[in-house]
């Protein structure tokens, strides 16, 4: 059976792979579709935008599509940037742009704890899509620190650890990101689907 990784960020699907075996699956992703467009991100929810990227997708090719969509949510900040924390600073932002906002948003506020949470959709043609999702609790620190991972990792410390996520090996990583909590939680809510196993 095909299924379709509905993203084009490449640093996405090599996390994914890392944490997944996807045995019995015959796996590509929104790559090998280009014809297909960008599916637009405007929904208000982490949940509306994985659902929409997943049933687009899975129209688009007829086939089995999973998406995913995360965000940083900071307490302090009720829950901002979110749902907008790829664009936070502005259209064709870097990640270098949304973490100085970030420390300037954050500047002399005592309160720094903060989640990254994903939601991953599943649809299948013909039947409704339905979403899981995996989150941890963290903090951010004032000057960032380490060179893995992409966007928020720098200043992003998980809680139960000193370093940051763009500290930690990539191993340890995909042990306990959001990413690894959501999709160890689709493989547990769509076992019937997922021959899956996490890798050890
Ligand atoms: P996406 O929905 O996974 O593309 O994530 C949206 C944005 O959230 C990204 O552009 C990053 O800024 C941030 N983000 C998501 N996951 C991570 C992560 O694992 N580390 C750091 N930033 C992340």
């Amino acid at each position: 059976m095909k299924l379709v990784i509905a993203t084009r960020n490449p640093h996405k699907l090599e996390e994914i792979h890392a944490i997944f075996n996807f045995q019995g699956l015959d796996v590509c992703s929104a790559f090998d579709f280009p014809e297909i467009p960008d599916v637009i991100e405007d929904g208000d929810t982490l949940e509306a935008n994985a659902i929409k990227k997943a049933v687009e997708i899975c129209r688009a090719t007829g086939l089995p599509a999973l998406a995913d969509d995360s965000g940083l949510e900071v307490e302090v900040l009720n829950g901002a940037p979110g749902v907008y924390s790829a664009r936070w600073s502005g259209e064709g932002c870097s990640y270098h742009d949304n973490n100085l906002k970030l420390l300037r948003e954050l500047a002399g506020k005592e309160n720094r704890r903060a989640q990254f949470r994903t939601v991953i959709a599943l649809a299948l043609p013909g039947q409704n899509p339905q979403t899981v999702e995996g989150s941890v609790q963290g903090w951010i620190i004032e000057t960032p620190r380490g060179s893995q991972g992409f966007g928020y990792d720098p200043l992003f410390v998980p809680a139960g650890y000193n370093q940051t996520f763009a500290e930690l090996s990539s191993e340890v990583k995909n042990k306990i990101s959001h990413r690894a909590r959501a999709l160890n939680a689709a493989s547990n809510v769509w076992n019937h689907f997922f021959q899956t196993s996490e890798k050890p």
